[in-house]
């Protein structure tokens, strides 16, 4: 058997060993954003270093687990801290969670993250609807053998941000009255921050936001068959826009200043989306 999938067997039995809860959104909590936590009516809490060949999260502001339970009523999974490439896991181990949540029930994927503005306008502390991405420079999570339980070899990535969701995203910004940014996420490896070089290419080629996240985690999703929306919480202007050197600290805090506004959309999209399905 595929040892990609043998290992999520593992990590799938080791969870449903310890929680028997079937979630219908996976929710991926970004740098300083994982206080949304706090607002889930929760029932279970897996720690991913309990989890039987988890590849455990050691990135700064991101717990590393995994939270069951009920947004309004919705059932969710909630990782509480991604893993990232730049940690030094194989790309595999990466999405591993994304696929775990799906087989654990998760139809629909809800991705945030912490990027940096590059489109001239975006400011720190907007919020950012993805419309596409672009993950070109990053090795893509489907190398290797094709797991066909998941998908089909050479899947179609037209589309890979639902375009309901999106319009459920701007629904529901609209009743709140925010203003809601939309652009490409563009991913790269990290985890250096951009040089102002870097900034520009990524301008050149179409990207509106800077992570070093997300974009492989919605590939995998889409192999799968999830469908896929994704905020980004623009928590500083990239490199070579903004004159001050950047920090980890002043991402964290930004996601921090903002998520008031970030709980209120998430917890009306989750109801939406749940009510649409
Ligand atoms: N670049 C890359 N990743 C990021 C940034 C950035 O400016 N801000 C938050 N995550």
């Amino acid at each position: 058997m595929n040892a990609v999938y043998e290992k999520l067997e593992k990590c799938l039995k080791s969870v449903r060993d310890k929680v028997d809860f079937v979630p219908e959104i996976g929710l991926v909590l970004g740098s300083g954003l994982g206080d949304y936590g706090d607002h889930i009516q929760v029932e279970a809490v897996v720690d991913y270093k309990d989890i039987e060949g988890f590849p455990v999260s050691t990135a700064p502001g991101h717990k590393g687990r995994f939270l069951f339970g009920y947004v309004n009523e919705v059932p969710v999974v909630c990782m509480q801290g991604r893993v990232h490439y730049y940690e030094g896991y194989e790309m595999s181990d990466v999405v591993l969670p994304i696929r775990l949540m799906k087989m654990l029930g998760a139809q629909v994927l809800f991705l945030t993250n912490a990027a940096g503005g590059v489109k001239t306008g975006f400011h720190a502390g907007d919020l950012m609807l993805i419309t596409d991405q672009n993950a070109a420079f990053m090795p893509s999570p489907l190398t290797g053998p094709n797991i066909d339980a998941f998908g089909v070899r050479f899947p179609d990535m037209s589309q890979i941000y639902d375009e309901d969701l999106q319009q459920i995203v701007r629904a529901c910004a609209s009743e709140m009255h925010i203003r809601l940014r939309e652009g490409v996420y563009f991913q790269l490896k990290g985890p250096n921050y951009e040089t102002p070089a870097e900034v520009n290419m990524v301008r050149t080629l179409g990207g509106d936001a800077v992570g070093m996240s997300t974009a492989v985690e919605a590939i995998a999703a889409n192999h799968m068959g999830m469908k896929i929306v994704g905020i980004s919480c623009i928590s500083n202007m990239a490199c070579g826009i903004s004159p001050n050197p950047l920090s980890e600290e002043e991402v964290i805090e930004a996601g921090r200043s903002v998520s008031e506004t970030f709980t209120e959309l998430v917890t009306r999209t989750i109801t939406c989306i749940h009510k649409s399905l």
